[in-house]
């Protein structure tokens, strides 16, 4: 595996693949602290490109779209073991910028302004968050021009507004979403569970059992799903800070067909988020005419 730390760097060792050429390029973007989920993403990237393409890792706390009761230093930083992990998955050339190298004056003039949805669901909660996302995507997108980059739907508010910026701004890149990692017991992979201790990891299994609660209730319309899913919440006694069924655009939900149930909540101090499909269908409907 190659690596590179600036952009005249990366360019050295972007050659050969990329558009334009037979060979495809696929990026995963993270910010390190790399748990299978992550590496879901790489192996993904690494099927698109196919062995003759070209496989690139972003490893960048990015400080952009940290607000300020969140703690940007306290982020964990594991470098050398995320370089090894990359290796492992099939990676090609990880790229860890400084903040030097992708903010050398210090805070960017110009952002990407992401719109009305990212005032909405994480957005309420972290102002200024999905703008700091979309700025450092679009940077990365232009420092590493990818025909396609890979993206986990754990973060499903983000995917969803990337893509969406894709499409606004005429990006010439395609955007795949990975369904999420999971443990065994069904707790979503994150870089957050490490803050869980043993009880706690317990009662976090609520936000899988709710989704599959919805999920179950699909049949019954976006109300039967709401009302599943927070019946699984009052059961553990823990508040969530949302529960919602929206369209797959994160739009009103439709009447029937796919839409996504989207959940937060706090246990302990630590948040948790979580997302899945759910198929509302109007079950009602008879199924044979006599
Ligand atoms: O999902 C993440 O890890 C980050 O938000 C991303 C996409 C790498 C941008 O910093």
């Amino acid at each position: 595996m190659q690596r590179a730390t600036t952009a005249a760097e990366l360019a050295e060792v972007m050659v050969g693949a990329g558009p334009g050429s037979p060979r495809d390029r696929a990026v995963v973007m993270t910010m390190g602290a790399l748990h299978e989920g992550h590496l879901a993403l790489v192996r993904a990237a690494r099927e698109r490109a196919g062995e003759q393409g070209q496989v690139l890792a972003t490893i960048f706390v990015n400080p952009l779209q940290f607000g300020v009761e969140e703690d940007l230093a306290a982020y964990p930083r594991t470098l050398a073991d995320d370089l090894r992990k990359l290796e492992a998955a099939g990676c090609d050339v990880a790229f860890n910028p400084t903040a030097q190298v992708m903010y050398p004056d210090g805070e960017p003039q110009v952002r990407v302004d992401p719109g009305p949805l990212a005032d909405d669901l994480e957005g309420a909660v972290r102002p200024g968050h999905f703008a700091g996302v979309l700025t450092v995507v679009l940077k990365l997108l232009h420092l590493t021009r990818p025909d396609v980059a890979i993206f986990g739907e754990k973060d499903y508010q983000q995917l969803t507004l990337i893509r969406r910026m894709v499409v606004d701004l005429d990006l010439a890149v395609r955007i795949d979403g990975v369904a999420t990692v999971r443990e065994a017991d069904g707790l979503a992979l994150s870089s957050r569970n490490r803050y869980l201790d043993t009880e706690q990891r317990q009662a976090a299994l609520v936000l899988s059992r709710a989704l599959a609660a919805g999920a179950a209730a699909g049949p019954g319309g976006p109300g039967a799903v709401l009302s599943a899913a927070r019946a699984e919440f009052d059961r553990e006694a823990v508040t969530p800070d949302y529960v919602e069924v929206r369209s797959v655009e994160l739009l009103a939900p439709p009447a029937s067909g796919p839409a996504r149930l989207l959940l937060a909540a706090r246990i302990g101090t630590t948040r948790l988020i979580d997302n899945a499909v759910v198929h509302l269908s109007p079950s009602a409907a008879p199924t044979t005419m006599r």
